[in-house]
C-alpha cells in the first residue's frame, strides 16, 4: 500500500529528538526552529513529559467520558491558574479542527444563529466548519460550501462595524486568529480585537478566540489575544498542549451553559492526553517559559531587524515571520541543507519561527549567523550570475 500523497516532503528522516534538537538517520544534528509547526511548547523528549507518560502509560491510557477521570479535573484546574481564566470550562478534544469546529457549533447551539464571521488569509482548520472560516479555497471542496460564512479584511473596523449594522442579529460568532500563522504571521490589533469584543456584547455574538498556533505561551502571555485586555467566549487550543502529543480542548465562559450531548469525543481527554497536557503545564511554570519566550523572541526580533535584506519583520514573543525578498527565495532551503536549520514557511516568501518556549539564547545566535552567511551565499551567487 502507498502513503495518500498530500505532503510535500523535505527528504530527511528524523529518529532521535532532544530539547531544540533533532538527528537524522545519517547522524546529522539539525536545530528545530519550526517546532514541528509550532507543536514542540517545552522541548522535544522533555524528561518531565516523557516520565509522566510513561507512569500514566503503566497505570491506565484510556477509558472513555462515561466515568470520572481526575486528571481531566486536575487539567482545568492547572490551566485555569496558569491562563487567568479560572472561572471557563473545559472541553477536551483532538485537534486544531476539531477545536474551532465544536467553538463555531457551541456559538450556535448558545445563540440560535447561522453566520458565522471570519477574516481575509485565516486558517482554522480542514474539518467542515473550521474549512469553511479558513480563507483558502484550495482547500475547499464542494461539500464545504456554505452561505453561513461571511469573510472580511483582517483588522479592518470598519468593515467589521457596516457588517454587524447590516447582519449584527443573524450572527451567531466571530473567530479569529490572535496572530494569522498559516497566513504569514499577522498580528490582530489590539483595537480590532477590541472592537470585535464590544460588538458581540452589543449584538449577543460569540467572540471565538482560535489560539491553536498563537496561544499556549508562544507570544510570552498565555493567549495572545490577551494584549487586547479583554475576554474572548471561546478559546480554542491545541498544539503546543501536548508537546507532540495529540491533544486539544476549548476553554469556555462561564455565562455559555453546558448540555448533555451537545458536544463528545471518543478519544478527547484521555489518561494519557491528560497526563501529557498536564505535564506541559508544569515545565512551562517550573522553567518560566512565558519569560523565556518574551526574552529570547526579543533578541531574535532585534537582531532579525537589524538585517536589511529581511522585510516586514513581525509577531510576538517566540511567533516571528518576515518577508524574504524573491532573489533570496532559496533562503529557507539553504537554511535546511546548508545549515542543518528548520524553520516554518507561508507563502510567498515568508519564513516563520515556531520554536520551543524553551529555545536557548545560544541557539538563537546559532540562528542569526548562520541567516547571515546564506544571505551573503546567495547574493554572491546573483553577483557572479
Ligand atoms: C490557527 C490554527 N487553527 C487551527 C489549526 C488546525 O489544527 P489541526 O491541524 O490540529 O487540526 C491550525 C493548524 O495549523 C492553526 O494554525
Amino acid at each position: 500500500m502507498n502513503l495518500f500523497d498530500v505532503y510535500p516532503i523535505n527528504e530527511v528522516t528524523i529518529v532521535k529528538a532532544k530539547g531544540s534538537y533533532v538527528w537524522s538517520d545519517k547522524g546529522e544534528q539539525y536545530l528545530d526552529l519550526y517546532g514541528g509547526h509550532a507543536v514542540i511548547s517545552i522541548g522535544h523528549t522533555h524528561p518531565h513529559w516523557v516520565k509522566r507518560i510513561e507512569e500514566q502509560l503503566e497505570k491506565i491510557a484510556f477509558y472513555s467520558n462515561s466515568i470520572r477521570i481526575p486528571l481531566q479535573q486536575e487539567l482545568a484546574a492547572k490551566l485555569g491558574k496558569l491562563s487567568g481564566k479560572e472561572d471557563y470550562q473545559l472541553f477536551l478534544c483532538n485537534s486544531g479542527a476539531e477545536a474551532n469546529e465544536n467553538a463555531l457549533k457551541l456559538a450556535s447551539f448558545h445563540n440560535g444563529r447561522k453566520k458565522i464571521v471570519a477574516f481575509s488569509r485565516s486558517f482554522h482548520g480542514r474539518t467542515s466548519l473550521a474549512v469553511a472560516v479558513t480563507d483558502n479555497k484550495n482547500y475547499s471542496a464542494p461539500v464545504n460550501e456554505t452561505d453561513s460564512v461571511i469573510f472580511l479584511p483582517f483588522n479592518d473596523e470598519q468593515a467589521l462595524e457596516a457588517c454587524f449594522s447590516k447582519h449584527g442579529k443573524e450572527i451567531s460568532s466571530v473567530i479569529i486568529e490572535g496572530i494569522q500563522g498559516v497566513g504569514g504571521i499577522n498580528v490582530a490589533e489590539e483595537s480590532f480585537l477590541k472592537k470585535i469584543r464590544s460588538l458581540c456584547d452589543q449584538y449577543g455574538a460569540v467572540y471565538i478566540a482560535d489560539s491553536v498556533q498563537c496561544g499556549y505561551g508562544r507570544t510570552g502571555k498565555f493567549f495572545s489575544h490577551d494584549f487586547a485586555g479583554v475576554n474572548a467566549d471561546i478559546y480554542t487550543m491545541a498544539k503546543g498542549m501536548g508537546n507532540g502529543f495529540p491533544v486539544a480542548g476549548l476553554i469556555i465562559a462561564p455565562h455559555i451553559r453546558p448540555k448533555h450531548f451537545q458536544l463528545g469525543t471518543t478519544f478527547g481527554g484521555n489518561h494519557l492526553a491528560c497526563a501529557a497536557a498536564l505535564a506541559v503545564l508544569e515545565v512551562m511554570e517550573e522553567e518560566k517559559l512565558l519569560g523565556n519566550a518574551v526574552m529570547v523572541g526579543k533578541f531574535l526580533r532585534d537582531e532579525l531587524g537589524a538585517i536589511p535584506q529581511l522585510k516586514n519583520l513581525r509577531g510576538r514573543g517566540l511567533m516571528i515571520g518576515f518577508d524574504v525578498p524573491e532573489e533570496l527565495k532559496d533562503l529557507k532551503k539553504n537554511l535546511l541543507w546548508n545549515q542543518k536549520i528548520f524553520t516554518g514557511e507561508a507563502k510567498p516568501n515568508v519564513i516563520r519561527l515556531l520554536p520551543s518556549l524553551g529555545l536557548k539564547k545560544k541557539d538563537a545566535e546559532q540562528f542569526i549567523e548562520a541567516i547571515k552567511e546564506e544571505i551573503q551565499l546567495l547574493e554572491s551567487t546573483i553577483v557572479q550570475s
